[in-house]
């Protein structure tokens, strides 16, 4: 009986073993096990220097700007300090376009309609991060 206890958990051990080993043939996203602890990827830089195509026509258009110093939140909002109506002139910025103050119905307000509040849920920042994996899409036309 003993010997056959020892027999087993001889087997236990070695498929043990033969996973472990397995394990660290997986390689993760970043090509290295994932077991193993990985630098941090350099952080992309956001592009300033121009604002960039949209790639189809209703794709909201990318901030060509910095924008983690801008609050957003329950009660302020600071990207309306240069994109509402009333200040894009004096700001230069350019203006929220008209559907910014329609709910989706079509009804017209005057002040930005809360489902517009949380402007970086659509308007990412423009940045050089690489792509991970190939994408073969094209720009469409109409833009
Ligand atoms: C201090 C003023 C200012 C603030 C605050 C500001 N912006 Fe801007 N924004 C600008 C200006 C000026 C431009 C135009 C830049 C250019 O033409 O190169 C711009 C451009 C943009 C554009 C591109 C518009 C287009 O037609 O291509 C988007 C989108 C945008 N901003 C979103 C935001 C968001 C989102 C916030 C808040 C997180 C924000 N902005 C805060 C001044 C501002
Ligand atoms: C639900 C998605 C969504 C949210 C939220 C949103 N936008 Fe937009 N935005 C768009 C789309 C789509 C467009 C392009 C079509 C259009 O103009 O309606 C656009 C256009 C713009 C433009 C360009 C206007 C022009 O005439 O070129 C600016 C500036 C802008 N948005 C700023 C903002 C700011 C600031 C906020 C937050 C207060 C915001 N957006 C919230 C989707 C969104």
């Amino acid at each position: 009986m003993r010997t056959l206890t020892k027999l087993m958990m001889a087997i236990v051990l070695a498929t043990g073993l033969a996973a472990a080993a397995n394990a660290a043939d997986v390689k993760g996203l970043s090509g290295s096990a994932p077991t193993e602890l990985n630098a941090a990827p350099p952080v992309s830089t956001l592009v300033e220097t121009k604002k960039w195509e949209r790639t189809f026509r209703q794709q909201p258009p990318m901030v060509p700007h910095q924008v983690d110093k801008y609050q957003i939140d329950i009660r302020a909002n600071e990207c309306l300090k240069c994109h509402d109506w009333q200040n894009a002139a004096k700001e230069k910025a350019p203006e929220l376009s008209e559907s910014h103050y329609k709910d989706r119905d079509g009804k017209q307000f005057e002040t930005v309609y809360g489902g517009r509040w949380f402007c970086t849920n659509c308007h990412a920042g423009q940045t050089d991060a690489k792509l991970l994996i190939e994408n073969t899409f094209q720009p469409g036309a109409g833009r």
